[in-house]
């Protein structure tokens, strides 16, 4: 069974000092108690920091000692890479600004340096525990580096990553300074995974115009890897909230909680002490109802609790203080003296106590300005499972109102919005409140943390069988020397390449792929052995090809095979007319005006619309435009339409390169085959040749071709070693 090998900035356990005495507590936060209870079935460990500063080496030793019982290994951060890591970085710089707070997003460049540092360290904590086999699951913002560092050093391994936060649209994204580095980080990992599509859709936005990879319905190809970016949103342990189990009536806090709940309605809220939770609002809103609803004064209750978190950063400080001063003011204003409207606890609730509030509540008021997911919400709901009595006001910028539709959804920046909907669930009659939990329900118990654990380590499973079957299919280890072998004993070779992207990387510009010296030197030498017959097989004119190939007096299919040259005379498929051209050029040249930055290339019987410097999007829109009135004139015209790579090609029908290599496999009976391609015009080439012929395709697409290459470089590797051999 492979093992679950689980990275993240904190540990599920935290340690602290009290009086010289270490102590250990369960973490805060939705990421530490979501994964903690995954159950024992999973063969784990958990490596991270265990939230304090431990200098001494004896009591390093110590604690590693104790948390190794637990299958938890620590990593120790100095104060120093406390504060400008997790403290700097992750806090000042990526948080406020993934949760599109940018006025408080700190550029400093120290900051990054520590967090490539402290990425580096766990890296190397992470290193000497690792198995080839193993599930690698790194987690949030805290170590976006850690995927491409690992898969530097383990190329095969899974690994994943989720972002438990919101990942901000490219244009908010695009601000930091360190994008590309954050983003190439990330995507080393095989699976990536988000709570919401919205977040996915950002990520892959911006993976896209910052790094230039492709996906197609979230599967991007990185070199010779697969990669899946998907949601996966996250649920809670049901069964835990649902019927919590301890006695709640022995309970002392439990108790005044359930008669405070006697006389008043309770409307809880419950955060960690963040701006990105919205709590200054919530009081606010408090406020207006109350001035709105006298009625309700001395029946209702907001029971806050704020959960002190990264109490060193300056925005959490200022909070605090915002938070105080505000509570004061409208329980000065409103209280009487047996009921004030707010009870305000800036401290951790424990197990007993937050289940029994969530059971009281009869509203929770869950409106953050932004949250990656917010599984508060989720809890609430569930403890709601026997009374069927409660409400839950839940903002739509929470990543949980996708899984929660059944809330009371808000926007937590329109106040009215908010105290209507606080109106709305003091009144709600029982019988809805029942359908609205129950529906709500029903989800949360199929999509467990179980499940959602389950469901991302199967994925990562799954990717894993997948790159290595195409492994497989790499030419590589025995298959190339076989191939090579067959190589060298056959007397007749018949080799044909295609061109860009095969022997030559795409540009921007097509007339800039002029051959390097490297390439041209490999084509000598392969031509130059009596034994083979190269052949350079391209969707280019034949000027061109002439001008950049002519003097090797190769044998050559230009246009896709419009065109072939053979011993040094070019000549023309005979039954080719191109008097539709001036009407698809029109087509064309509206095209490229609507488009700038495309443009036409015009070879003697095909047109091709080029659009590699635009936007991918755009230019699929176009595409699509295009394609339906040209359906209409290529059914009339007897033309086909070939999409390429970021190029469309209308040409007569019944050419391909396929057709083109026909007139050599029929010149004399060959003992070898080798074709190389990399579009997908190149299959018609790989289907032409007899099954036993060594069909090579560039890059990791669906293809007929029996073996593949990852790149233009391994290509040229690859051709060199023939010329050798
Ligand atoms: N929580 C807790 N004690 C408290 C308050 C909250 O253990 O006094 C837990 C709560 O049950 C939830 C987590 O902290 O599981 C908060 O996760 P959430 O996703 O709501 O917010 P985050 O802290 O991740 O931003
Ligand atoms: C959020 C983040 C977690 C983080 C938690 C508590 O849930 O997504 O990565 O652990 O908040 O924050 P802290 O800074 O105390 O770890």
């Amino acid at each position: 069974m492979s093992r679950l090998v689980i990275i993240s900035n904190r540990l599920p356990i935290t340690i602290s000092q009290h009086k010289g005495e270490l102590q250990y507590q369960p973490s805060a936060g939705g990421l530490a108690t979501g994964l903690n209870s995954l159950n024992d079935s999973v063969n784990k460990i958990w490596i991270g920091w265990p939230g304090i500063d431990i200098k001494s080496d004896e009591e390093q030793e110590r604690v590693r000692k104790d948390l190794r019982k637990h299958n938890l290994i620590p990593v120790f951060l100095s104060k120093k890479e406390i504060k400008l890591y997790y403290e700097g970085f992750s806090n000042k710089t990526i948080w406020p600004h993934f949760h599109y707070f940018t006025q408080y997003t700190s550029y400093e460049e120290r900051y990054w340096e520590a967090y490539q540092k402290v990425n580096q360290k766990f890296e190397e904590s992470v290193l000497p525990h690792l198995r080839e086999d193993d599930l690698v699951w790194v987690h949030d913002y805290q170590l976006m580096l850690l995927p491409n560092l690992i898969r530097r050093k383990f190329p095969d391994i899974s690994i994943g990553f989720f972002l438990h936060i919101p990942f901000p649209s490219y244009e908010i994204f695009r601000i930091l300074p360190w994008r590309k580095e954050i983003l190439e980080g990330i995507l080393g990992a095989n699976l990536i995974g988000f709570h919401t599509f919205g977040y996915m859709r950002h990520f892959l936005s911006a993976a896209y115009r910052i790094t230039g990879h492709e996906h197609n319905f979230g599967h991007l190809k990185i070199g010779n890897r697969l990669v899946n970016v998907d949601v996966f949103p996250m649920g809670i342990d049901y069964e835990q909230y649902a019927h919590p189990e301890f006695n709640l009536l022995k309970e002392n806090a439990a108790f005044k909680i359930k008669q405070l709940a006697k006389g008043n309605k309770l409307v809880i809220s419950i955060d960690r002490l963040d701006y990105s939770k919205g709590i200054p609002n919530r009081i606010k809103v408090i406020e207006t109802f109350f001035d709105r609803y006298p009625e309700y004064i001395g029946k209702v209750i907001l029971v806050m609790v704020v959960v002190p978190s990264r109490a060193n950063v300056d925005e959490y400080k200022e909070l605090k203080h915002q938070i105080d001063t505000l509570v004061g003011e409208v329980n000065g204003r409103f209280r009487t003296f047996d009921w004030a409207p707010i009870r305000y606890f800036y401290r951790s609730l424990n197990f007993e106590e937050l289940m029994t509030l969530y059971q009281e509540a009869a509203i929770a008021m869950i409106t953050p300005l932004r949250d990656g997911m917010n599984l508060v919400a989720k809890e609430y709901i569930a403890s709601k499972e026997d009374s069927k009595k409660g409400v839950l006001i839940l903002s739509e910028m929470a990543g949980s109102s996708n899984d929660l539709p059944d809330a009371l959804t808000v926007n937590p920046n329109d106040l009215n919005d908010i105290v209507k909907a606080l109106k709305q669930a003091l009144e709600m009659n029982e019988k809805e409140q029942r359908w609205r939990l129950e529906n709500m329900q029903k989800r949360l118990k199929k999509y467990t943390v179980q499940h959602w654990a389950n469901t991302f380590m199967s994925e990562q499973k799954r990717l894993m069988e997948e790159q290595k079957k195409q492994r497989v299919y790499r030419l590589q280890g025995q298959t190339r020397e076989n191939l090579i072998q067959h190589y060298q004993t056959a007397k007749k070779r018949l080799i044909i390449i295609d061109y860009d992207g095969t022997l030559m990387n795409f540009h921007p510009d097509p007339q800039a792929v002029v051959p390097d010296a490297a390439i041209i030197d490999i084509l000598t030498k392969l031509k130059d052995d009596p034994a083979n017959k190269v052949i350079i097989s391209s969707g280019r004119d034949r000027q061109t090809l002439e001008k950049w190939l002519g003097a090797l007096q190769l044998d050559m299919a230009a246009e896709h095979g419009v065109w072939t040259k053979k011993n040094n005379q070019w000549s023309s498929n005979p039954n080719l007319g191109a008097a539709w051209k001036p009407e698809v050029k029109d087509i064309l040249e509206d095209l490229v005006e609507r488009t700038p930055g495309s443009f036409i290339e015009e070879k003697d019987y095909s047109l091709a619309w080029h659009y590699r410097r635009i936007d991918k999007d755009l230019g699929a829109k176009r595409v699509r435009e295009f394609r339906d009135v040209l359906l209409y004139l290529t059914a009339n015209l007897d033309l086909q339409v070939l999409e390429g790579n970021k190029v469309v090609e209308i040409k007569n029908a019944g050419v391909n390169k396929g057709k083109a290599i026909m007139n050599w496999i029929n010149e004399q009976k060959w003992d070898f085959f080798l074709a190389i391609g990399d579009d997908h015009t190149d299959e018609d080439t790989f289907e032409a040749l007899p099954k036993e012929a060594y069909t090579i395709k560039v890059g990791i697409d669906r293809t007929s071709a029996r073996f593949s290459l990852a790149s233009v470089e391994e290509v040229r590797s690859f051709l060199s070693e023939l010329t050798e051999a």
